[in-house]
């Protein structure tokens, strides 16, 4: 089966078993996955149910899919993210994503957790991405065209969609939740970053980094799917005062922020025309 096949045959299935038409996708991230307690929930799956799809490996990472309403609108929210550090191909890392797109949705909304390199904004607080920079050493899109999905060289000149952002900081402003916007940086890791890299990944514009979203966001991109991106940002990477990684804080300081995050999606989705 080529990628095509694979991805209708696990949108076949979904559509088989109950999901008729999705208005939003969501991917959730590391420690983000409270929103999904919101929503009235139609239908769910472990991801292992649905043929194609990776398992999930991760083991903060639930790895389920759930179908249902939230705000008034169809969502699909996926809970927990292929990353490619965990050794999945970044064709199987935006399989959730183009599923999505497949099953009708009309926007994709992102949450990760990252590092916080611009020393103004500190950690506990959110960024609304802006723009990105690629450091990954693969493309979702290298290959033989998808024609069905998407154009052979899509354009890369909004990827974040600026009407949903717009929104978003209405309702950021309207409900007292601080919220930066930044450019992010993806790098494969698992490793953090040296002292050096911190500084040039800096140096290179970038106010957050982490090791998701952008395969993601270059594949609805390609799909021509409006997203928007939240970074929750965990820790802060100062090169001059670098304190070891500490993953069961960045976890804590995740679930701390989520339910912003939360309110955030929530109220950005009641407020979406789609
Ligand atoms: N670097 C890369 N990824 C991350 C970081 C970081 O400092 N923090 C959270 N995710």
């Amino acid at each position: 089966m080529d990628v095509q096949e694979e991805l209708e045959a696990s949108v076949a299935y979904l559509k088989e078993r109950g999901i008729e038409g999705v208005d939003v996708a969501i991917v959730l991230g590391t420690g983000l996955g409270g929103l999904v307690e919101h929503i009235k929930v139609i239908s769910e799956w472990n991801y292992s149910m649905i043929p194609h799809l990776p398992v999930a490996t991760v083991e903060f990472h639930f790895g389920k899919l759930i179908y249902g309403h939230l705000a008034g609108k169809r969502v699909l929210a996926w809970q927990g993210r292929f990353h490619y550090y965990e050794g999945y191909n970044m064709e199987q890392v935006v399989k959730p994503v183009r599923i999505s797109r497949m099953l009708g949705a009309q926007a994709l909304l992102i949450s990760n957790a990252a590092g916080s390199l611009n020393p103004d904004m500190k950690k506990g607080t959110l960024m609304c991405i802006e723009d990105h920079i690629n450091l990954l050493p693969e493309n979702p899109l290298r290959g033989p065209n998808l024609d069905l999905l998407g154009d052979r060289f899509p354009d890369m000149c909004a990827p974040y969609d600026l009407r949903l952002s717009a929104i978003m900081f209405d309702v950021a402003r309207a409900q007292d939740i601080p919220l930066y916007t930044g450019v992010y940086v993806s790098v494969p890791g698992p490793q953090l970053e040296t002292r050096a890299e911190y500084r040039h990944l800096r140096l290179i514009g970038a106010d957050a980094v982490g090791m998701s979203t952008v395969p993601e966001v270059i594949a609805a991109s390609h799909m021509k799917m409006p997203c928007v991106a939240v970074s929750v940002l965990t820790d802060e990477c100062n090169p001059e005062k670098l304190a070891p990684f500490d993953l069961n804080e960045v976890i804590e300081v995740a679930q701390k922020a989520e339910p912003l995050l939360t309110q955030l999606f929530s109220e950005l989705i009641s407020r979406m025309e789609v």
